[in-house]
């Protein structure tokens, strides 16, 4: 039976790898496969509903229905924190910027859509999409960098599966095996990506410091290479390209506003 399935993965790698390019993964809608019998179990490998090929956190419950519970325990997390009333200083620091006015506690990958909706902030392109949803993942895997410079209200609809395993395994979760879908993440690393834990690594593609590059809109790493994951080599990086998030209006001084590095900080450590 195990052979059966690895066939079955293999079969399906093998005709993703037609149309993806290193380091992403592109996928066309599975066809329908046969049910596997293991006996008193039944395991059906999950076919992707949907045209863009994601295969749905919804999809994998059969198959995995302890991981698909886990996964929807986030949803417990409902209530959010507001920052800005938290800590006063926020609309002073952030001043000139958005999130002075609007600044939530993260409430976890199963809020993504509807945080990034409902939030106070604006947001002008669909670039801000990059880190909350498998299905803009496929967009920009099937379309190139050129999806980062649509608008947000063009692709929005089109957006339903908040964070799920096709981010961290594409369509490949039925053995664990984890894929950089984040193709930027893979830029940034080049060859030192080998070096890093495959499940640290499957994190580090939204849990970092990034910009949206002024001219393609496309979300970059602030660093090429490990040892490059400085704070001092990512403020020098940003200072060498003479980028800055926005000028505090009170002090008239240029500043980044850095965004989630937990990527970043782990590794410093
Ligand atoms: C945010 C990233 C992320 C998401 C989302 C995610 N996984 Fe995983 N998954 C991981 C990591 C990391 C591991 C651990 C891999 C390791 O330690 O080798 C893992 C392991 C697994 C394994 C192997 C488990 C084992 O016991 O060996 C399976 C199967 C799996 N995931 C399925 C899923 C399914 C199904 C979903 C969606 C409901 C999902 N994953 C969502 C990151 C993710
Ligand atoms: C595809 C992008 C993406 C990936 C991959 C990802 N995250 Fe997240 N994560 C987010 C976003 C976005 C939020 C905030 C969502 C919200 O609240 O609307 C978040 C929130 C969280 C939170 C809640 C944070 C808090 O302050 O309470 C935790 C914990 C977390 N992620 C852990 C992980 C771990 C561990 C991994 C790797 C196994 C991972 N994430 C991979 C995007 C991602």
């Amino acid at each position: 039976m195990k052979k059966r399935i690895l066939c079955l993965l293999i079969a399906a790698i093998l005709c993703m790898s037609g149309c993806s390019t290193a380091g992403t993964t592109t996928t066309e809608p599975n066809e329908t496969k046969a049910p596997e019998s293991t006996g008193d179990v039944v395991v059906q490998m999950p076919v992707a509903s949907r045209e863009n090929g994601v295969i749905s956190a919804e999809e994998w419950s059969e198959m995995f229905p302890e991981i698909y519970a886990s996964y929807m325990a986030n949803a417990e997390n409902s209530a959010a924190i507001d920052h800005v009333e938290e800590y006063p200083q926020i609309a002073k620091i952030y001043e000139g910027m958005a999130f002075n006015k609007f600044y939530n506690s993260a409430r976890g990958h199963v809020y993504t859509l509807e945080d990034v909706t409902s939030t106070g902030r604006p947001h002008p392109l669909s670039n801000c999409l990059t880190c909350k949803t498998p299905d803009y993942t496929a967009l920009v895997n099937s379309t190139g960098v050129e999806a980062y410079k649509l608008t947000f209200e063009e692709v929005v609809d089109k957006m339903v599966e908040p964070i799920s395993c096709y981010n961290c395994h594409a369509n490949e979760a039925v053995e664990g095996t984890l894929v950089v879908t984040h193709q930027y993440l893979a830029n940034a690393m080049g060859n030192d990506i080998s070096k890093i834990n495959a499940s640290t690594l499957s994190c580090a593609q939204c849990h970092n410091e990034y910009y949206f590059d002024p001219e393609t809109k496309a979300t970059t790493l602030p660093y090429s290479g490990v040892v490059a994951i400085h704070p001092d080599s990512i403020l020098s990086y940003y200072n060498t390209m003479g980028f800055a998030d926005y000028t505090n209006p009170r002090t008239g001084t240029a500043q980044i506003k850095v965004q989630h590095p937990e990527f970043e900080t782990f590794m410093g450590e």
